[in-house]
This record gives C-alpha cells, sequence and structure tokens, in this order.
C-alpha cells in the first residue's frame, strides 16, 4: 500500500452482510441470461457490486437512530424541518423542497426552467439530466475543459465556450448546469475559481445557473486539499462558499447524503419556488415530503453533516486513489486523476482492438463480471452514443467506472478487484467486441440487450484447455 498507508476506515463495524459467491460457469449463463447486460443480473449473483455509489452506502448508527424520530405527519411534519434546516445551514439556500431522488429533481427543474429549441450548457451533464433537458425540446450540450493527465481540477467547464456560446445565442440559454463532481467525465472535481467565473459570466447574461450538488461534499474536499487559499477552510465552509454562487441546486442524496434514498431542490429565488412547489405537489408529494417519509428525511440530514466530516472525508478521498494506484501498479490503464467517487478504467486503453461502436467498455465490463464476479459500470456508446430520435453520434470516450459505495467495501475487497482486473489486463486482447441486439433510443443503457461478436466473450488457452483466468489467481475464499 505504499504511501496509502494512512488510510484506515474510520469506522468499525456493526452489521455485516455476507458476499454472494458463484462460479465462472455460473456466472457465464447469468451473463447469456442477461442479454450482456449487467442491470438486468440480480444483485444476489454478484459479488462485489461496483456498479454505482447511488444509494448504496452504509448509514451509520446516528442515522439508523435518527430514523426512529421519523415524523410521518403528511404536512409540516418535525422531519421536514431536521431536513430543511440541515440543507439550509450547508447551502444558504432557503427555499428547500424534498424530492424522491436526483432525477425528480431534474424533471421538475426543466420543466419549469427550460424551453423548446433553447439551450442548457453543463461541464457535462449526467445522463438521466441530459434526458430530462431534451425531453423538454431543449438542446443539450456540454462543455468540459480538455482533459489534462493529472490536471486537479478537470471537472471545470470551458469558460471561453461558456461565453461565446452566450453571444452568439442571445436569450436562447435558458440554463447552465454545472455537474460537481462531473460523474460522466470520470468524477473529477471542479474549482472554487471555476464555479466563481461561470456564475460571473451567467449572471453578465441574465441566464441562470444550477448545481447538480450530488457530491458537493467530495468536490469540497478536492478544493480544500488542491486550491490554493483553502487548505483552512472546513469542507462546510468550502461547501457554503460553492454553494454561493448559484442560483439554485438539485441533488440526489443517493450520494453524499449517504442515504439509500432522497434529494431535493433549494433556491433563494421565491418565484422559482412557487412554480417548482407545484410541480413536486403534482408529481412528488406535499412540499414538506416530495416523495419521501419523515424517516428518510431524518437520515439525510444527519448523512449530509456526516458527508462534511473532514476524517470521513479524507478516507474517502483517499482510499479511492489507493485504490486507482493498485491497479496501475498491476498495468491497468486507468483515468488520472482518479476521481472522488469512483475509478474509470480506460477501456478504448486496455482493449485496442476493439472500435468505439463495438463498445470496449460494455465488453471489459461484461469480462469483469465474468471472470470475478465484478459489477461496475460502463460509460460510453451504449449510454451515450445515440441521440433520442435514433440518429447515432460518437461519444469520445469508452470508459468502465469502478463506483465505490461509501463505508461500504474495505481495502481488501479493493485488492480482490485489483487482482481480478489486473489478470484480465494481461489478456485483454481476447475480449471479444459487442454488437446491440435489441435497444431504445433513450436512456438505452438500462435495457439494451447485446452480445459478443466472436464465439467467447473472453476465453484464455490454458495447457490446452480453455478456462478463462478465475482458476490461475489466488481463491480469496471463493469459488
Ligand atoms: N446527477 C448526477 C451527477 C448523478 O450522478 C446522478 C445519478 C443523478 C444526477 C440522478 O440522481 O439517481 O438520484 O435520480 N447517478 C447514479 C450513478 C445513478 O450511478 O452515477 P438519481
Amino acid at each position: 500500500m505504499g504511501k496509502h498507508d494512512n488510510v484506515m476506515e474510520p469506522f468499525k463495524i456493526k452489521s455485516v452482510e455476507p458476499l454472494p459467491q458463484n462460479t465462472r460457469t455460473e456466472r457465464l449463463k447469468i451473463l447469456k441470461d442477461a442479454g450482456y447486460n449487467l442491470f438486468l443480473i440480480p444483485a444476489k449473483d454478484v459479488i462485489i457490486d461496483l456498479l454505482t455509489d447511488s444509494g448504496t452506502g452504509a448509514m451509520s448508527a446516528n442515522q439508523w437512530a435518527a430514523m426512529m424520530h421519523g415524523d410521518e405527519s403528511y404536512a409540516g411534519a418535525r422531519s421536514f424541518e431536521h431536513f430543511r434546516d440541515t440543507i439550509r445551514t450547508i447551502t444558504g439556500f432557503n427555499y428547500v423542497l424534498p424530492i424522491h431522488q436526483g432525477r425528480a429533481g431534474e424533471r421538475v427543474v426543466c420543466h419549469v426552467i427550460c424551453d423548446k429549441d433553447h439551450l442548457v450548457l453543463s461541464n457535462t451533464m449526467f445522463d438521466t439530466t441530459r434526458a430530462h433537458v431534451e425531453s423538454t425540446g431543449a438542446v443539450g450540450i456540454d462543455m468540459p475543459v480538455e482533459f489534462t493527465k493529472n490536471a486537479p481540477f478537470n471537472g471545470d467547464l470551458d469558460i471561453i465556450k461558456l461565453k461565446k456560446y452566450l453571444k452568439k445565442n442571445p436569450n436562447k440559454v435558458s440554463l447552465v448546469i454545472l455537474t460537481v463532481t462531473n460523474n460522466m467525465g470520470g468524477g473529477q472535481p471542479v474549482s472554487m475559481q471555476n464555479i466563481k467565473e461561470v456564475s460571473e459570466v451567467c449572471r453578465e447574461h441574465n441566464v441562470k445557473v444550477y448545481m447538480d450538488a450530488c457530491r458537493f461534499a467530495e468536490n469540497s474536499w478536492f478544493i480544500k486539499t488542491q486550491e490554493l487559499g483553502y487548505s483552512e477552510k472546513s469542507p462546510m465552509e468550502i461547501a457554503k462558499e460553492m454553494f454561493s454562487f448559484f442560483d439554485g441546486c438539485i441533488m440526489s442524496t443517493k450520494k453524499d447524503g449517504i442515504c439509500n434514498s432522497g434529494g431535493f431542490i433549494a433556491t433563494n429565488d421565491q418565484q422559482m419556488y412557487t412554480q417548482f412547489s407545484h410541480e413536486v405537489i403534482l408529481n412528488e408529494g406535499f412540499v414538506t415530503y416530495g416523495g419521501l417519509t419523515g424517516r428518510d428525511m431524518e437520515a439525510v440530514a444527519v448523512g449530509l453533516m456526516e458527508a462534511l466530516d473532514e476524517n470521513y472525508l479524507r478516507h474517502r478521498i483517499e482510499s479511492i486513489r489507493a485504490f486507482g494506484d493498485m491497479l496501475k501498479q498491476n498495468c491497468v490503464s486507468v483515468l488520472e486523476p482518479v476521481g472522488g467517487h469512483a475509478v474509470y478504467l480506460d477501456a478504448a486503453e486496455i482493449c485496442p482492438h476493439i472500435k468505439f461502436k463495438e463498445f470496449p467498455g460494455w465488453a471489459l465490463n461484461c469480462v469483469l463480471y465474468l471472470e470475478g464476479g465484478i459489477r461496475a459500470c460502463s460509460l460510453g456508446n451504449v449510454m451515450n452514443g445515440v441521440f433520442p430520435d435514433g440518429t447515432e453520434r460518437l461519444w469520445t470516450k469508452e470508459l468502465v467506472r469502478l463506483a465505490v459505495p461509501r463505508r461500504t467495501y474495505t481495502m481488501s475487497h479493493f485488492k480482490y478487484v485489483v487482482d481480478v482486473i489486473g489478470r484480465i489486463a494481461a489478456h485483454s486482447h481476447l475480449v471479444s467486441p459487442m454488437k446491440i441486439v435489441k435497444a431504445p433510443n433513450v436512456l438505452r443503457h438500462f435495457t439494451a440487450i447485446l452480445s459478443p461478436i466472436e464465439d467467447h466473450l473472453f476465453e484464455v488457452e490454458k495447457t490446452g484447455t480453455k478456462t478463462g483466468l478465475i482458476k490461475e489467481r489466488p481463491s480469496y475464499g471463493i469459488k
């Protein structure tokens, strides 16, 4: 572990779940039955689940205790006050609307703010954000800064492009969304400097700027440790400053709320709040619960504060960096710097023999499952390679995201994953390209059916018999 010896988990474990067990032969059948789509595999068949960090974290004893105080009143519940006041403290936004998860907030905000044929600009929108923007007839455009290896703030939005678009399209830009950290772009942080500049430019042009705040606490830690002038500030102070540059925010509390569900919209704009409220009441629930139970709101209120704890954040960011370093030591290409909530494998580099339109990320992801029972998420052309009308577009990245659920797995789980991936990478020329058998045009990765183009997804010759890799590695106590 070398320089990362200082990343001991800052918690002990009170409640545990057994890891599922299965064999390579069983997994091959499961994979085929699921149409080579890991979203369609039952979780009971996954040994290490790195599909997402969303809603998969472990809650603390204090969160569970708070849930017992849940006030389930329909209107004006005490739990809503706890929820609202915590969010007010962190964000400085006075008006707070609970929602059942992030995409519900996207729907509300897009319906109120976006117009047909208008533009929504972003460092990079998450897939559901883009789908909601496009469902209003608006066009979503990403403009991240060019990714530079080991640059501290690859999540920044390209200010020059932003200015150009705003100048060229007067009164045509409905909204600017900064995704903090930038999930689709490798979990990369956004600097305070960039947040400030984006905000200034938007105010000059009278365009609203909202934060997609899913991972605001992780972003605060990157600002604290990597941006000049912030090392002495607490994550809470930094978060408050970040929010102060926005007109509002949407947050899925399944991420930095360390909860299994939930979210909120917050703003200081009373007019917007009123319009959002109508949508929330119609689609989510009354304004003091928005689809959440009182106990959910209690858990979120406690979780948001825990996510800003320095010991928690130091371990969170450092342990994921250590995970990335271990992969690099095993000659696996990862996106560098490593992100805040995930390590992203560069599937295009690991499988250079597979064309982008034959989905190297998807193929590699299937092999991770086959060989190690590991489920990750492919961010590439299956997800982003098509417009809603069915025309193809080329997404220029093929990544496999190993998202790390909060407080759930330990270093020995990471070591297992590193070992499996290291062995796959050493034989990656044998990974088969993939083709789509059946898929919708919107959010197609969730339900697409694919198949390998070659006879086998991944077979390794070993002393004359084709065995796969699983037998070559130490067992880790797994079949
Ligand atoms: N914005 C970002 C940046 C996200 O990462 C997500 C979800 C959402 C919005 C939507 O929130 O799931 O609560 O509706 N990301 C998950 C992921 C699903 O795996 O990255 P939601």
